[in-house]
């Protein structure tokens, strides 16, 4: 029988992408949208999915407990996947305060409401970051789901108080839930903050890239779909009370993927420009899924070769996306982060 989902966060970049690939891949399942659209969320990027009468998209925020209560009495979801969050590392050490609100007490709010009304299962959707970082001359290191958590930023922190919780939850009342942590993602809808999306668009406009520090801080970059493909299965036959790493060893330096960009775009390195370094900085992250491949089964099935060409495509064919997000209110952030460097 077909189940009825809750995304929170839908209206952004993973969320969004999740949503498509659950109402394609399930068309008995009704999917449910929670979403406040912040900065970071977008209806336009749900626009095919509102024509789906199996989706629906409800404005709201997971902080507002009174409201997710009245929706969740009424849909009685089968599951809860926790997408919504504040994301970006460098708006954490600018303002810390509004990821403790939605990352922490949203995440609180929600599983309350889940547990007040028996909702039979949750799932937090969370990140590799909240390991802290491995340093680049061992090459030999890589996350485990017990390696201790050492977060470096107000987002990783916020992100690793809002796991130690549903842990807690599990451990203390027995609550359904499972955690994922994923490594870097990329690929369609995402938000032209983070960096290769930036990177895509200044090279499109002839304007400076912007690399922070030396440009050697290594990320593990994972297909989108891949990532949504991961919590397909975690949310089905995954361990409750289990923590999952998601990643495809497929470490790359920043400079060597904003080359990459360059050359594929047929733009010159001069635009490459080293800006002051991120504080806190994290060197490199690694993540061993040997786990949800051994338990589950998941193995990536984009190549970063492939994944990185259908993306700078995607940005190509979609420049309506990105142009009205980079025409408002996050021109003023970008002014703010970048007018100086
Ligand atoms: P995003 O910033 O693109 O989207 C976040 C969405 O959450 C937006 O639509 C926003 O409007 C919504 N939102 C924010 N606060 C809310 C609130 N209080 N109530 C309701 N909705 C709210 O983020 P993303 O990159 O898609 O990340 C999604 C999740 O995956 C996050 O939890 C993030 O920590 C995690 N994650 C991201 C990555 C990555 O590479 N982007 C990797 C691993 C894990
Ligand atoms: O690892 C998972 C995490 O990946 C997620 O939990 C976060 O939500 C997501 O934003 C992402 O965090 P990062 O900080 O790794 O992503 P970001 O795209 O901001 O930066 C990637 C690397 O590129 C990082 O080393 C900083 C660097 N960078 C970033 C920007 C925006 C630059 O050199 N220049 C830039 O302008």
């Amino acid at each position: 029988m077909g189940k009825t989902i809750i995304v929170t966060g839908g209206a952004g970049f993973i969320g969004g992408n999740f949503v498509y690939y659950m109402l394609n891949k399930y068309p008995d399942y009704k999917i449910i949208c929670v979403d406040c659209l912040t900065y970071a969320g977008n209806l336009s990027t749900l626009k095919e999915a509102l024509k789906n009468p199996n989706f629906r998209f409800e404005k709201l925020n997971i902080c507002d407990k009174t409201g997710v209560k009245k929706l969740f009495e009424e849909v009685k979801p089968d599951i809860v996947v926790n997408f919504a969050a504040e994301s970006h590392v460098d708006r954490s050490i600018e303002g810390p305060e509004v990821f403790v609100d939605t990352n922490i007490k949203g995440t609180q709010t929600l599983m309350e409401v889940c547990r007040e009304l028996n909702i039979p299962r949750y799932h937090q959707v969370s990140t590799d970051e909240v390991y802290g970082d491995l340093p680049l001359d061992r090459p030999d290191l890589f996350f485990t789901e017990t390696t201790p958590i050492h977060a470096s930023s107000p987002y990783s922190a916020s992100k690793a108080s809002a796991d130690l919780l549903v842990l807690a939850y599990c451990r203390t009342y027995k609550f359904p839930a499972t955690i994922s942590r994923c490594s870097n993602n990329y690929g369609p809808y995402h938000f032209p903050e983070k960096l290769i999306p930036l990177m895509i668009i200044n090279a499109l406009a002839d304007k400076p890239l912007p690399v922070y520090g030396d440009g050697l801080n290594v990320r593990d970059w994972l297909y989108v779909e891949d990532h949504c493909k991961a919590i397909d299965l975690i949310i089905h036959n995954g361990k409750i009370g289990e923590v999952y790493n998601i990643g495809g060893h497929n470490e790359m330096a920043n400079i060597d993927i904003v080359k990459l960009i360059l050359k594929k775009l047929d733009k010159p390195e001069s635009l490459i420009t080293f800006v002051e370094d991120r504080k806190g900085h994290d060197r490199r992250y690694a993540i061993d899924p040997t786990k949800i491949h051994e338990e589950l089964g998941w193995l990536p099935e984009t190549k970063f070769a492939d994944g990185i060409e259908k993306t700078i495509d995607w940005y190509l064919n979609h420049k309506d996306w990105w142009q009205e997000i980079i025409s408002g209110e996050y021109q003023n952030y970008y002014e703010k982060m970048y007018g100086g460097k």
